[in-house]
């Protein structure tokens, strides 16, 4: 039986996928991803499964696919940061899976912001409570992933909410792609704008040096 491929694909443009993993997708039979992500394929030409949200189904798809098929999942960023990896451990074990690391959101964002990682708490708000206050006690600030519902506009309406004014907010909205904006200001310039879908914020409680 064909090992599962798991490949990280970056942010979303073609100069940060690896190598590694465009060798990945050019050598399996069928590409599984979202919409985002597959769109990028495109031009290969390979036989797709589209997931948008039943993945009970997707992984039906895929037992039964990987018996004959090489399969190739892409996924945004790098697999083990809030990704499909969890999912695909749990239902087919580790032995059936290869994964391929991918440039995450958060290491794009604080590149772009000339700033290492390592001091700040890196979490998301998919369907999750984040105890922010405590957490940018304890830290030089947060990296968070961003949702539809939990938008960078209503975690800046949050954060003044808890009396927290004087941080500085990074949105990184639609990152490496040609319309990729990066918005920097306090809760107060940040909460009445709009930004797309696909957001992450850093939270710096100190202030930017930027
Ligand atoms: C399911 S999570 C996957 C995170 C991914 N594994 C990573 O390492 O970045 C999807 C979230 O990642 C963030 N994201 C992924 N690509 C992005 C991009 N190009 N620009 C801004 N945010 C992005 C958004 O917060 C989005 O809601």
């Amino acid at each position: 039986m064909n090992k599962i491929c798991i490949a990280g694909i970056g942010p979303g443009a073609l100069d940060y996928i690896t190598p590694a993993a465009r060798k990945a997708v050019e050598n399996c039979d069928i590409l599984v991803g979202g919409r985002r992500n597959l769109a990028i394929f495109a031009g290969l030409q390979k036989e797709t499964y589209l997931f948008e949200s039943n993945m009970e189904e997707m992984i039906g798809f895929v037992q039964l696919q990987m018996q004959k098929k090489r399969i190739c999942v892409v996924v945004s960023g790098d697999p083990g940061f809030y990704s499909l990896l969890d999912f695909f451990i749990r239902k087919l074990g580790r032995e059936s899976l290869q994964v391929i690391p991918g440039i995450s959101s958060f290491q794009y964002l604080f590149c772009k912001m000339v700033k290492p990682w390592k001091d700040y708490h890196l979490a998301s708000l998919h369907g999750r409570e984040v105890q922010l206050q405590n957490l940018l006690e304890s830290n030089q600030g947060i990296f968070l992933l961003t949702d539809k519902q939990n938008t960078p506009s209503k975690l800046a309406a949050d954060l003044m909410n808890w009396g927290i004014f004087e941080c500085t907010m990074v949105v990184g909205e639609n990152l490496s792609y040609p319309e990729e904006r990066i918005v920097i200001g306090k809760p107060i310039d940040i909460q009445n704008q709009q930004f797309d879908e696909l957001c992450v914020v850093v939270i710096e409680k100190d202030g930017m040096a930027i």
